[in-house]
């Protein structure tokens, strides 16, 4: 549960939301026939007669209502603090006096039916800055017009319900908007994403993160392959430099490739040469190193048209860091 606290700086957060509806609400109240039950504590009291209180809405909306009373959301209804009590309906809704007197679509909000940014506001009135690490500024998802509710199904008691946890739900969710990545998953060498042994939020927060598509975190800001393969992360005494600083996928496809060990070059030689050569640099920054591409070129005593000399983690082993060597042998 988000501490008390949270819930009344949300609620307060949400009557300036309000205070933007007003003239609509107030002229919706002049016209109002419904029953009236007390404002919510924290809603600006000159708008406390348009709203009927959650009770009302249970009359005509009973399979919601009984929905709701398995829901989380029904803490709204009873925190005394939270400032919604009773109005648990209206806290997303909207006022719904006016609503509640014609049974009107269009006298009541429906979040799914705004902008994704205007249904992510009435979300994060509550849910901004919980312990639960939903807020969204680091999002791709927000920029977009993927909101709360495309994921999150509010009265839904089906097989996702609130939170889509189950790997299979998760995983359904998420490939259904990105087929691109089902296919990549489809490929021979890749983690046991479809057979829901892992999910994609294994590896991505949907709500956002400070790494770059919006990939998980694990302690200290450290990506979130080390959660299961934390025998990579050292510190070693012999760092490779391109694990520690350019991170997994500069040699690895994450979700999958055609390459053994989801490399992202059909041979191992190739992905080391990518930088352990004497080519001409490809990056601005390299250029003003010196010229050439960011790793040692090999000692001559390798022949790299012999193939002895070709699959160089036969005796590079150690790739990922050793304790022993700094030649990565052992
Ligand atoms: C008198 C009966 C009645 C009451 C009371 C009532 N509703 Fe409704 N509500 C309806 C009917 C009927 C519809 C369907 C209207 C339509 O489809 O045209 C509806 C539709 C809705 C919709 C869907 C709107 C849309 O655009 O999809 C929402 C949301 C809603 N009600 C919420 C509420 C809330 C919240 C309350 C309590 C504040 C409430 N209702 C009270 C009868 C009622
Ligand atoms: C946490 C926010 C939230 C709360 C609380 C909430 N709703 Fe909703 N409601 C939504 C959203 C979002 C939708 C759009 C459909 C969806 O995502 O489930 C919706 C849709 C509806 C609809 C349209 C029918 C449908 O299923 O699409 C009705 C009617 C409705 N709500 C009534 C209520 C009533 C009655 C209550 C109180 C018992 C309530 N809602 C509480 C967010 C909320
Ligand atoms: C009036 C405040 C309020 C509003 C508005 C609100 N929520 Fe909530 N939400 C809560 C509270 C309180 C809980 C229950 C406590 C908890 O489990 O975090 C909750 C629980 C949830 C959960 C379940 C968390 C869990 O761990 O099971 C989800 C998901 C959620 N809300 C999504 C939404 C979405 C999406 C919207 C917008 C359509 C929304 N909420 C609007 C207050 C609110
Ligand atoms: C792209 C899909 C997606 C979007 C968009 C999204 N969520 Fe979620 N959310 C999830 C998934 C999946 C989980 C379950 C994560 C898990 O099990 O670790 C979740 C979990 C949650 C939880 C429970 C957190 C917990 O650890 O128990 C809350 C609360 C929540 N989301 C709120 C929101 C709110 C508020 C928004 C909009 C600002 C939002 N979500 C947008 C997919 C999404
Ligand atoms: C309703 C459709 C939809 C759903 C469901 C959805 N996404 Fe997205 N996702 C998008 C859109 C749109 C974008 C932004 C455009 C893009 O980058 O492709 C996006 C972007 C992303 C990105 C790229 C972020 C970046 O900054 O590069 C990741 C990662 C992602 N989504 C993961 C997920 C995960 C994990 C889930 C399931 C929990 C999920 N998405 C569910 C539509 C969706
Ligand atoms: C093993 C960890 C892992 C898993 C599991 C995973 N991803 Fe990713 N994903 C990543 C990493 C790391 C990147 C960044 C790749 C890069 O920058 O080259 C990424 C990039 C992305 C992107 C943006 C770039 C692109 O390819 O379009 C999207 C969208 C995305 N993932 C969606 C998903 C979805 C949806 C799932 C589940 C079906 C998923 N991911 C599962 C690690 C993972
Ligand atoms: C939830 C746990 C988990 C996370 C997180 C995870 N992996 Fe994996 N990874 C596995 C498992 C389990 C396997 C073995 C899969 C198999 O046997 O098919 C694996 C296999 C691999 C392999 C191939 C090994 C081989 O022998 O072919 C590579 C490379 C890899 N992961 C890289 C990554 C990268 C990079 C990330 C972060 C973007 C990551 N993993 C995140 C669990 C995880
Ligand atoms: C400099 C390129 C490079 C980087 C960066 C890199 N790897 Fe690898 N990785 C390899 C190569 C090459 C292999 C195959 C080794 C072999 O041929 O046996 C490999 C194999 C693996 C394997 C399977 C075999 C094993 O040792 O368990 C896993 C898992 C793995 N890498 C995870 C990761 C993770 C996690 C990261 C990020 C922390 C990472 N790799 C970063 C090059 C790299
Ligand atoms: C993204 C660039 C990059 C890739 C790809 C890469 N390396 Fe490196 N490697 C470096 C850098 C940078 C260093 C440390 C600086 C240096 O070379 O002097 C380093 C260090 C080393 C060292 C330690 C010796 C030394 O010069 O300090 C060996 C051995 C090595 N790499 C082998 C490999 C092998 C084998 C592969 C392929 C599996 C590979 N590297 C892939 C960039 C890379
Ligand atoms: C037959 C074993 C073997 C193979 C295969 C091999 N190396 Fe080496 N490599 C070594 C040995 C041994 C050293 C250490 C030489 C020394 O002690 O000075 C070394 C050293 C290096 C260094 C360090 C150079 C320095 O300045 O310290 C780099 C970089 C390197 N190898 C890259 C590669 C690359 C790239 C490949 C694949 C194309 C490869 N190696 C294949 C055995 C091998």
């Amino acid at each position: 549960m988000p501490s008390t606290r949270n819930t009344l700086r949300a609620a307060r957060r949400h009557c300036l939301f309000l205070a933007v509806a007003a003239p609509l609400v107030f002229v919706a109240g002049l016209l109002s026939v419904a029953p009236v039950a007390a404002a919510p504590p924290h809603a600006p009291k000159k708008f406390g007669e348009e709203y009927v209180g959650s009770q009302t809405c249970q009359t005509c909306h009973e399979d919601i209502w009984n929905n709701y009373q398995k829901s989380a959301h029904t803490f709204v209804e009873t925190d005394e603090r939270g400032g919604w009590k009773e109005h648990g309906c209206e806290s997303c809704h909207g006022a719904g006096a006016k609503h509640a007197g014609t049974a009107d679509a269009a006298e009541i909000r429906n979040p799914k039916k705004l902008v994704a940014e205007q249904t992510d506001k009435i979300c994060l009135s509550c849910h901004l800055n919980t312990t639960k690490h939903s807020e969204r500024i680091q999002s791709s998802h927000m920029k977009d017009t993927v909101s709360c509710v495309a994921c999150h199904t509010i009265h839904a008691n089906g097989p996702a319900g609130l939170v889509p946890r189950a790997a299979s739900q998760v995983n359904a969710l998420c490939t259904s908007c990105h087929q691109g990545v089902k296919a990549q998953f489809a490929k021979p060498f890749r983690h046991k994403v479809p057979e829901n042994e892992m999910t994609c939020v294994d590896c991505h927060n949907p709500h956002g993160s400070l790494r770059p598509a919006m990939t998980q975190t694990f302690a200290a800001n450290e990506p979130g392959c080390f959660k299961c393969h934390g025998d990579k992360r050292g510190p070693f005494t012999f760092e490779h430099a391109p694990v520690k600083f350019e991170g997994c996928n500069t040699c690895h496809e994450p979700h999958g490739s055609t390459n053994p060990r989801m490399l992202n070059r059909h041979e191992v030689r190739l992905n080391c040469l990518e930088c352990h050569s004497n080519l001409p640099a490809v990056s601005a920054s390299a250029v003003k190193n010196g010229g050439i591409l960011p790793g040692s070129v090999p000692p001559a005593f390798h022949d790299l048209r012999s193939p002895r000399y070709q699959n160089c983690t036969v005796c590079h082993q150690k790739i990922h860091g050793s304790y022993a060597d700094r030649n990565l042998l052992r």
